[in-house]
């Protein structure tokens, strides 16, 4: 929990991503409740409530979920408008939809594989047709990340990061059709070090400059999917 709070103090370089990839989060979905009237939002695997502080104002209801009790404490604290439930998404008294947005994040790319389908399924049965999903992808490969998880000294056993084709392949098999893509941040944050990391951030910029976005967008390590639900839930 500790060590989730330190991830994103201040001037970090997670700060750095969620400075960037936030204002996105919010206008999306004030657009979706300007289209609806209202909006009744689901943050499922919320932590430490940082999306739902963020979303607060946007939206009508608010519900978080989280499995640990203790960052459900939190995450009330960081939002105290929003109901939070502590429990497994694939519980199925936890989740009561229909939701008109779902969020979901730095949750798929941690997930164990075998989980990340029947989390989507589960939540797509909660959502109304047409709902928005909102998800990233923090671990984003082929990358410059992907060189760096597989640096020795830094490297898992197995490095946690998800393609494009895998996303593509869950949401399909879910019955979700992405809408919107959009990337943040080109270097990892091991090179995010002290006079170098204004350089890169400025490489960052000017990579995200609509001229150069539609190259440079799938290079970029966190990766953001705005997804609408289509189709019979499965
Ligand atoms: C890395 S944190 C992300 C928190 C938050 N979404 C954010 O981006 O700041 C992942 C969260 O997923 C929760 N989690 C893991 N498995 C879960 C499950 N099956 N159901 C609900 N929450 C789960 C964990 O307890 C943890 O709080």
């Amino acid at each position: 929990m500790e060590s989730y709070t330190r991830l994103y103090a201040e001037g970090t370089y997670d700060d750095y991503v969620w400075t960037r990839e936030r204002p996105v989060v919010v206008e999306s979905l004030r657009r979706e409740r300007e289209r609806l009237g209202s909006l009744r939002l689901l943050d499922f695997a919320c932590g430490t409530g940082r999306i739902l502080a963020a979303v607060d104002h946007v939206a009508d209801e608010l519900t978080g979920v989280d499995i640990s009790a203790e960052m459900a404490r939190h995450a009330a604290r960081a939002s105290p408008r929003a109901t939070i439930k502590v429990g497994s998404v694939l519980d199925d008294d936890v989740l009561t939809g229909p939701y008109d947005a779902v969020t979901v994040f730095r949750f798929f790319v941690n997930a164990p594989q075998e989980l990340r389908l029947p989390v989507l399924r589960k939540i797509r049965q909660h959502m109304r047709q047409g709902a928005l999903l909102m998800f990233n992808n923090h671990g984003h490969s082929p990358s410059l990340r992907s060189l760096a998880v597989r640096v020795p000294r830094h490297r898992p056993q197995v490095p946690n990061e998800l393609r494009h084709r895998d996303i593509v392949d869950l949401l399909n098999a879910s019955g979700f059709r992405i809408e919107h893509r959009y990337g943040f941040s080109l270097f990892p944050s091991i090179l995010h070090r002290h006079l170098l990391a204004s350089a890169l951030r400025g490489v960052d910029t000017a990579a995200a400059s609509p001229g150069l976005r539609r190259f440079t967008q799938r290079m970029m390590i966190e990766q953001l999917y705005i997804a609408r639900a289509v189709g019979a839930p499965r």
